[in-house]
């Protein structure tokens, strides 16, 4: 059965663009896969959380992981930081990844920009440890948003590096999953690129009706259409974007119709969308609370992920070491 590996940064709330750029794709996954899921603390502290809050987050997320519809009799549902195997070819990999090749990663050079205070060598290494999260479980599919494609690139290209220097297969090249049209991006309704926790427009699937409400009541728009069938600004794209995610097909076809004969009234569209994230997020909040009160719950899940993960891990870097040479005495 082939391999299916994704994870998420343990910051924050899990928005809709982590649900629909990934892991709705996870949860259709897990039946048919040898899945792994996992949390990446250790990604984390590139933006150095304080040490009271750190478990908090990693809590946070596992919850909504597991709300979202992860089932981890399904999967290996683990926190990174449980698995040092992880560090160990994170080690190994680095020999093989290049100062300049990391400088050039867009999203390197975006952290750089937005936090030039904080440029530390973690940042310029962030997609080697992502190539050892993948590779230690020998993933062949990893389900990711369009952001991550070129960290997805990164780990093939280490993959295909190892393999030709040490004169091995060890590691298969992982492919990003493709449903339907391929990798997503989801907008932020700031007018300003990707719905992102760094970018702080999130629409949190934790969210209640009258925050997502408010926060989609105050999405940037325009004046309006001033000619039939004209082109949308990317604003309003964006708006119809989140709608065809949430949206029957007819709600879409409607509201396209109404800007193709200019008689659009955004605050319908807007007031239409607030409602059907509403119904897609309310089951999965609903069942966030009880899942992160429940210690004992989380604990066994941990443990049982940890060691599938565990497991897998430390056979695939048995075989990496004794590639590089590494013997015991
Ligand atoms: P992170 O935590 O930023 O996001 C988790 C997942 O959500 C997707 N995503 C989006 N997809 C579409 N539109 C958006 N606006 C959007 N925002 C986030 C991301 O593509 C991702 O799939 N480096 C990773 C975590 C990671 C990882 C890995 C992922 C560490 N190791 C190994 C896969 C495999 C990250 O920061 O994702």
């Amino acid at each position: 059965m082939e391999t299916v590996l994704s994870g998420i940064r343990s910051t924050g709330h899990l928005h809709l663009g982590n649900y629909f750029g990934a892991l709705r794709n996870f949860v259709k996954m897990q039946n048919d896969y040898n899945c792994f899921f996992f949390i990446a603390d250790l990604h984390s502290l590139t933006t150095h959380p304080h040490p009271d809050d750190f478990h908090a987050s990693v809590k946070i997320i596992l919850s909504e992981y597991l709300a979202a519809g992860l089932d981890p009799d399904k999967c290996a549902l683990f926190i990174q930081s449980d698995i040092p195997e992880v560090s160990e070819l994170y080690v190994l990999l680095n020999m093989l990844a290049y100062k300049g090749e990391m400088e050039r990663t867009a999203s390197f050079k975006d952290k750089v920009r937005l936090n030039p205070e904080n440029v530390n060598t973690g940042l310029l290494t962030y997609p080697v440890l992502m190539a050892a999260d993948i590779l230690v479980h020998r993933a062949n599919y990893v389900p990711v948003g369009k952001d991550q494609e070129q960290h997805l690139e990164i780990t093939r290209v280490l993959a295909r590096r190892f393999n030709s220097m040490y004169g091995c297969d060890v590691f298969p090249e992982p492919q990003s999953f493709k449903f339907g049209s391929g990798p997503i991006k989801v907008p932020g309704l700031d007018g300003n690129g990707k719905m992102g926790k760094s970018e702080g427009n999130g629409i949190y699937l934790y969210d209640d009706e009258q925050t997502i409400t408010k926060k989609v009541m105050r999405a940037v728009t325009d004046s309006g259409p001033t000619e039939p069938n004209s082109e949308k600004p990317v604003v309003i794209e964006n708006l119809f974007t989140l709608l065809k995610l949430v949206s029957e097909p007819s709600t879409v076809e409607y509201f396209n119709e109404k800007w193709n004969d200019c008689s659009i009234r955004y605050g319908d569209l807007k007031k239409q969308l607030a409602a059907d994230i509403c119904k897609v997020t309310l089951p999965i909040r609903e069942k966030i609370d009880a899942i992160y009160n429940d210690d004992a719950y989380l604990h066994r899940v941990t443990s049982e992920g940890r060691d599938k993960a565990r497991a897998s891990a430390s056979a695939t870097l048995a075989l990496a070491k004794k590639a590089v040479g590494f013997r015991t005495f």
